[in-house]
């Protein structure tokens, strides 16, 4: 896939990885534009990086994504390719009653409805291209879940089998579906697991992003960057065993801090 010159749009370019992808992407000679919700936070990644474009835009709102659509392919119709980067991860006790049936499902409405309904919103534009690319961030707990993080699994387990299918109905069009499932990342979205999840075997963010540009030049399809592939691989030779493992480990850590 080749990345000079194109026009890439990245859901929750304001932080972390989203962010990341836009100094890399810069590198690689790419027009950029970024979404996310908070409007200091745009306006600080605008400063940082004064080419890029900025939305105030939240992909769990099907309005909000409407509205993004008609202004970036009216301002930008040369846009060819969308990075479904923006998600939130919380840790959760299921037994908890006080929370609400709408706060519960809050992970899905971001990361697993916000994908679907980006990629089906952008789609008519993406196939008038000649060379276009939908990379959908999932994370190597697709395919293992983390017990403390149920909901954010089950979300990104979806985002992984939606992949699949969407690559297979676009095999004949000029839109390539490629998955980004990222290990333990150093950044923001971890905060919440100071002390839970040992930040010793997170990858570094630039190690991380440059891993995943290389495998988008490279027509690579799935990309599973350090542990991402172990885990991959763990969820077929031993499933129980893994998941059981990683809850354990989340629970010691857990009885320490309290
Ligand atoms: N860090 C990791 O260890 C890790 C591992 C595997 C996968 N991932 C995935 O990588 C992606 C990026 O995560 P990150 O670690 O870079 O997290 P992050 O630093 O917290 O950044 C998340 C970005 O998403 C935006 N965002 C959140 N909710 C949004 C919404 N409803 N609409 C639009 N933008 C929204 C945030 O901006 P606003 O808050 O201003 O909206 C921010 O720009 C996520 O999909 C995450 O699940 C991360």
């Amino acid at each position: 896939m080749n990345l000079n010159n194109s026009t890439v749009l990245i859901t929750g370019g304001t932080s972390g990885i989203g962010l990341e992808f836009v100094k890399q992407l810069i590198q690689q000679n790419a027009n950029i534009i970024i979404t996310g919700r908070d409007l200091t936070k745009l306006d600080q990644a605008k400063r940082q990086f004064p080419q890029i474009h900025t939305f105030q835009s939240d992909v769990s709102n099907p309005k909000d994504i409407e509205k993004l659509y008609q202004n970036v392919t009216s301002q930008f119709p040369q846009l060819n390719i969308i990075i479904n980067n923006a998600g939130i991860m919380r840790n959760m006790d299921l037994q908890d009653t006080s929370m609400s049936l709408e706060d519960i499902t809050r992970e899905i409405d971001t990361n697993l409805s916000g994908t679907i309904r980006m990629a089906h919103q952008f789609l008519p534009h993406l196939k008038t291209m000649k060379n276009a690319a939908i990379v959908n961030v999932s994370s190597g707990l697709a395919f293992v879940p983390l017990s403390i993080s149920p909901v954010y699994c089950a979300t990104k387990a979806g985002v992984h089998s939606y992949s699949q299918s969407l690559r297979l109905q676009l095999k004949n069009t000029s839109i390539k579906v490629f998955e980004l499932a990222p290990p333990g990342t150093e950044t923001p979205l971890m905060d919440e697991f100071t002390g839970i999840v040992d930040s010793n075997q997170n990858m570094k963010v630039d190690k991380m992003v440059s891993i995943a540009i290389k495998g988008i030049l490279k027509d690579k399809l799935e990309i599973r960057p350090g542990l991402s592939n172990v885990l991959k691989i763990m969820s077929r030779v031993a499933p129980n065993f893994i998941a059981n493992m990683l809850h354990q480990t989340t629970e010691k850590a857990k009885k320490k801090l309290n």
